[in-house]
């Protein structure tokens, strides 16, 4: 079946009852996209599906079949240039080990365009179910205020 990710169109051999997470990362090399818990906790596997932060993990690429995916890979190119988000996170340093900060970026993306002026209370609420076993938490919100910021600069 053919799949949108990134504004390109995939033509992918995966069954469509297959997680979305496996397909992206094993069938397109798409590994970005990382896999924790698998049971839709964490928030690691996270991507856009239409604009929605979404668990790829839980997620049967059927489910995908008429929408438009967004991995990290992508996230850039819907500002031309670093997204807010990834030059916030470069400039506060924020990943130790890295693992979870695909999801934090595409869950903090998704958020900041819905809300490009939250308060730190809004911000916490936004991240509650993405975890970071590196502790990184309070990096993380700082630099997501920072990207609120940057977004709100944006021509
Ligand atoms: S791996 Fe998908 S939420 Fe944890
Ligand atoms: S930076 Fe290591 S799990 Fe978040």
């Amino acid at each position: 079946m053919e799949i949108s990710i990134n504004g390109d169109t995939y033509l992918v051999d995966s069954d469509p009852s297959e997680l979305l997470v496996w397909v992206l990362r094993d069938e397109l090399g798409l590994t970005g996209t990382k896999y924790g818990c698998g049971i839709g906790l964490c928030g690691s596997c996270t991507v856009h599906v239409d604009g929605v932060a979404t668990r790829a993990c839980i997620t049967p690429l059927v489910a995908v079949a008429d929408k438009e995916v967004r991995t990290v890979e992508g996230l850039a190119e819907t500002e031309g240039g670093l997204h807010p988000v990834q030059q916030a996170f470069l400039e506060f340093q924020v990943p130790q080990c890295s693992w979870c900060m695909s999801g934090q970026m595409m869950t903090a993306a998704a958020f900041l365009s819905r809300n490009p002026d939250p308060s730190d209370e809004e911000i916490t609420e936004a991240m509650t179910r993405n975890y970071c076993r590196c502790g990184c938490y309070a990096r993380i919100k700082v630099a997501i205020a920072r990207a609120a910021q940057l977004t709100r600069e944006l021509p």
